[in-house]
């Protein structure tokens, strides 16, 4: 069993004057035995430093860390049973492939049958059996990145620790080697935790996802269930691309009906009759502040609407219409706010023109602009 338990975790890097950068700020996380867990955040927000203190890299300034039920503050790195994979994956230049795969063992005394079939077996499973005689430098750089890989592979480790491993590639060949990894990840069932910026990567990769901010963890859930179902604002906002869409307005109640009605001194402030759904939760909240959220795909414009709800619908201002084959990114305006809207690409707009577009409240949230949760 290769669980593993963050409790209470923390660090603070030491500065020669003042109290210290707080990197990771007492956040406890559960990873489960076979688990893809994804870490993911904005530059700075603590990824490294945990995965560093998960592997012995980093002294953990509070808190703890256990693998398989123990606890591992005092074990040192190379008795943790497991394999880290960086972004720059550090091959030694003057090895072979083979070489720099069987190194890790040879230093750990592994009789050269045994290193020989390990080498072997994670070769065949990356594709790199051609490649075992040549060099680092003459290969590409996705190749280089499979060595690292299998250099991590042959050790046999409980838990794979993934540090940007893509960043260095292009676009392609990030694609590949994400699905490559994925394909390993089920076939090695091993625990694997997996760092990135790339929300992305996080939702294709990831059996469960944890979202960082600050050093803090803000929600952690499969990918679908952070899309759907956002805990808050940061999250919304950082999970789906383009990102959602957040209106800042207020609570009213218009002709029997909860409405949100935007703050719009300037021109004519949208007014969205809420489901009851939305009105359920929502109920504290009259005539008190609120940030309404709505994904782009759930904005509709009325060429595609057969027959749309007058309190789901409004005229706004076309600023910018980007066709991009499969669909169209309308980004539009009330006066007050600009948002995105994802349309049939068929639909033609000219920038300036005026749209109705309607809104589909199954994927809308609201949240409190102060705490930035979402009301529930
Ligand atoms: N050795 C160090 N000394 C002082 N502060 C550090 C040190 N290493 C990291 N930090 C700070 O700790 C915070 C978290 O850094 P960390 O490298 O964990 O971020 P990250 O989420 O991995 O970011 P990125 O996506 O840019 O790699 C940052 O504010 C960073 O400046
Ligand atoms: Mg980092």
């Amino acid at each position: 069993m290769a669980q593993v338990l963050l409790e209470n975790l923390s660090k603070v890097y030491p500065e020669k004057s003042g109290p210290g950068v707080t990197a990771v700020k007492c956040i406890s996380l559960e990873i489960e035995d076979r688990e893809f867990m994804v870490l993911v955040g904005p530059s700075g927000c603590g990824k490294s430093t945990t995965l560093r203190m998960i592997a012995g890299l980093e002294e953990i300034s509070g808190g703890s860390v256990k693998i398989g039920g123990q606890t591992v503050n005092e074990v040192l790195p190379k008795d943790r049973d497991i394999a880290m994979v960086f972004q720059n994956y550090a091959l030694y230049p003057h090895m072979t492939v083979y070489e720099n795969m069987a190194f890790g063992l040879k230093l750990r005394k592994f009789s050269k049958a045994d290193i020989d079939s390990r080498v072997r077996e994670a070769a065949a499973m990356l594709g790199l059996e051609t490649l075992l005689e040549r060099k680092p430098k003459a290969l590409s750089g996705g190749q280089r990145q499979r060595v690292a890989l299998g250099r991590a592979i042959v050790r046999k480790p409980k838990v794979f620790l993934f540090d940007e491993p893509l960043s260095n590639l292009d676009a392609k060949m990030r694609v590949s080697t994400r699905t490559e990894i994925s394909k390993l990840h089920a076939r090695l069932g091993a625990t694997m935790i997996y760092v990135t910026h790339d929300q992305v990567e996080a939702m294709t990769m990831g059996d469960r996802i944890c979202v960082m901010k600050d050093g803090d963890i803000m929600q952690v859930a499969p990918p679908l269930e952070l899309y759907n179902r956002p805990q808050n604002m940061f999250v919304a906002g950082f999970i789906g691309s383009p990102p959602m869409n957040f209106f800042k307005g207020t609570l009213r109640r218009a002709g029997g009906r909860l409405a949100f009605v935007e703050d719009n001194a300037k021109g004519s402030p949208l007014s969205i009759g809420l489901d009851e759904k939305l009105a359920a939760k929502s109920a504290d909240y009259l005539d008190k502040s609120v940030v309404f959220g709505i994904r782009p795909e759930a904005i509709h414009d009325l060429l595609t609407v057969a027959s749309p709800d007058p309190a789901l619908t409004a005229e706004v201002k076309v600023e910018v219409s980007e066709p991009m084959g499969s669909e169209t990114l309308l980004y539009l305006d009330t006066g007050a706010t600009s948002f995105v809207a994802r349309v049939n690409p068929t639909d033609r707009f000219e920038a300036g023109q005026k749209v109705q577009v309607t809104f589909d409240l199954t994927h809308a949230h609201l949240f409190d602009p102060v705490t930035e949760h979402v009301l529930a």
